[in-house]
């Protein structure tokens, strides 16, 4: 697993305008939307193309177009729905397809409780939106679950993440034999005893939706 955190001050600056807790909810929802195109930018540096011919104004010449099968843009139901159209910006081509985990607040555990997926991946890209990498629990149980379906290439995109849980889907998807990498905003500290991100942005999908 491949972990990339993005050095860029555009990101810094958005990302503590979203850990501010003054920050009310629309504006933390246009910022997240910045915030995931700049880090689409950098997650989909590995997405697929093939050469093509075109003719400019001018003269023929080659370039590429996104390969088939399509990318599959797929936001972790709830707060990965904030994700989509920061990502979708850049891939506008690409499938969405959908998945609703639940963390079980007591054992932290993840499961699935929704699904809209195409029943093969197969020989696809699959682009994970979720924002925060926190236990890993989730990330890990949708990861292992799209690989089931046949994806062949993860990326997740995460606005922050927790070494707690990247540890974790190291472990956890040692055996995968999928490339997967996580790109994301800011490592920050650790996990607090709730599995909150430390010093994190809260509760991303309250934030996002307005839910105090
Ligand atoms: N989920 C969130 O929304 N925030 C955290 O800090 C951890 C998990």
């Amino acid at each position: 697993m491949r972990t990339q955190v993005i050095d860029h001050p555009l990101v810094a600056h958005k990302l503590t305008v979203l850990r501010n807790r003054d920050t009310d909810s629309p504006t933390f929802r246009s910022l997240a939307d910045e915030l995931v195109t700049l880090l689409a930018y950098e997650a989909t540096r590995d997405v697929r193309v093939e050469p093509c011919e075109i003719v400019t104004p001018v003269s023929p010449t080659t370039g590429v177009r996104l390969a088939s099968p399509r990318p599959l843009v797929v936001p972790i139901l709830r707060a990965g729905l904030g994700m989509l159209d920061g990502m979708m910006r850049l891939l506008p081509t690409a499938e969405v397809g959908f998945l609703g985990m639940v963390r079980n607040e007591e054992t932290l555990e993840a499961a699935t409780y929704a699904e809209r997926l195409p029943d093969d991946l197969s020989g696809r890209q699959c682009y994970v939106l979720d924002p925060m990498l926190a236990t890993g629990g989730t990330l890990a149980a949708a990861i292992r679950f799209l690989v089931d379906r046949g994806a062949d290439h993860i990326t997740a995109v995460c606005l922050l993440a927790a070494p707690e849980g990247c540890a974790r889907l190291e472990g956890e998807l040692a055996d995968l034999g999928v490339p997967v990498t996580i790109v994301t905003a800011a490592m920050d500290e650790r996990l607090n005893e709730k599995g909150y991100i430390v010093p994190g942005l809260g509760d991303a999908g309250d934030r996002l939706y307005g839910v105090a």
